[in-house]
């Protein structure tokens, strides 16, 4: 197999890092990805084998490791709440040692950038060996994963060269997306979400996001410079893309950062709330909206330095960022990009290797 990549496609250009480059390629990459799931009518389709193995399934197991895994617990969320099939999501390094009860007719999804990371490859072997089904979401077309699933989807997220992951994360939920709404339409479930369009009102949030990189960089330079740690809290689909935010900021900026469930954060982590410790919180769905404002003020109260990121509609005065409004299902999608932002100026900042930080791999082949 030989790869046929456009040159442009892996060259920095005018960026100074990769990093930044893909950042900003994500609306143009949802673009694509909504084209290269539309059929000549313009309907969003999905190959024939998989949407039958998703039918005949009673439950999908996730499998995934690092910013795939985030994407993971977000396609969860988009399969149960459009298609109404039940979803685990498991790290895939664990889940080799420590395989939950199997339902009837499970079916396996891989979500994987390179599709050669070795934890997921290991567990792809084991339930090929168990003979059931698999379906690896990845970015790589004849990688390890692609070759060795019965099913591939594909990200056409074009080479991501940055080893912290962006744009390769905001395909596989809009993948995700896509695999979803088709999947529910199948089954007879009416949606009430007209994907092609929502997610083009997402390509479109996504721009005014990579446009406002003063603004980020002015919250990296206000929260970040000088921390030790930060935390990133938010309630359900917010939840998910804080664990996502925390990862790219300790991954290129090496600060200590944790997300979690706002509502869990009293349970012990608060202990760790000092004077002018930076929480940044989410604030993109409404039906906790106001929950997820009490966590602020209860670290507000213990001298958290808060900054919350909200989606217009719900915002409050003393936000620090709104971003556009864009469904709220599909919100993960641009509200991650101040948080890719945010942790690239503080890395920056922070005279850190933005594109190739110490200790990490861009794939990693061994388990
Ligand atoms: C490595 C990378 C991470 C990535 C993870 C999973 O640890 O440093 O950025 O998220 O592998 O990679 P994959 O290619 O399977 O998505």
């Amino acid at each position: 197999y030989t790869a046929e990549i456009d040159a442009s496609e892996i060259e920095k250009g005018t960026y100074p890092h990769y990093m930044l480059k893909e950042i900003d390629e994500q609306p143009l990459v949802v673009r694509r990805i909504i084209q290269e799931y539309q059929n000549e009518a313009g309907e969003l389709e999905i190959n024939a084998d998989i949407l039958e193995a998703m039918n005949e399934a009673d439950r999908i197991y996730i499998i995934a490791a690092g910013t795939s895994y985030h994407a993971g617990l977000v396609g969860k969320h988009f399969i149960e709440k459009m298609a109404q099939i039940p979803v685990e999501v498991h790290v895939s390094s664990e889940f080799g040692y420590n395989m939950p009860l199997l339902s009837e007719k499970p079916l396996f999804i891989f979500i994987t950038q390179s599709g050669e990371t070795a934890d997921s490859r290991a567990v792809l072997v084991h339930i090929k060996e168990l003979g059931y089904n698999a379906l690896t979401i990845t970015n790589v077309a004849g990688s390890t994963l692609s070759r060795e699933a019965d099913y591939t989807l594909l990200l056409h997220a074009g080479p991501e060269i940055a080893v912290a992951s962006t744009k390769a994360y905001t395909a596989q939920m809009a993948v995700l997306a896509i695999l979803a709404d088709v999947t529910a339409r199948s089954k007879g479930l009416m949606q009430n979400l007209d994907l092609v369009k929502e997610l083009g009102i997402v390509a479109n949030g996504m721009e005014v996001l990579c446009d406002a990189k003063e603004e980020m960089e002015e919250i990296a330079w206000q929260y970040l410079t000088t921390t030790r740690n930060a935390f990133f809290i938010g309630r359900g689909l917010d939840y998910f893309v804080g664990l996502e935010g925390s990862l790219k900021l300790k991954e290129i900026s090496y600060i200590q950062a944790e997300g979690f469930a706002g509502g869990e954060l009293k349970h012990g982590t608060i202990a760790l709330i000092e004077d002018g410790t930076p929480v940044i919180a989410l604030a993109t769905q409404e039906h906790v909206n106001l929950s997820i404002r009490g966590n602020v003020k209860e670290v507000a109260a213990r001298g958290a330095n808060p900054c919350i990121i909200s989606m217009k509609g719900l915002e409050a005065d003393d936000d620090r960022y709104v971003i556009p409004v864009v469904n709220e299902l599909l919100s993960p999608l641009v509200s991650v990009i101040p948080l890719q932002l945010i942790s690239y100026y503080a890395a920056l900042h922070r005279d850190c290797d933005v594109d190739k930080p110490r200790n990490l791999a861009k794939s990693v082949t061994v388990e």
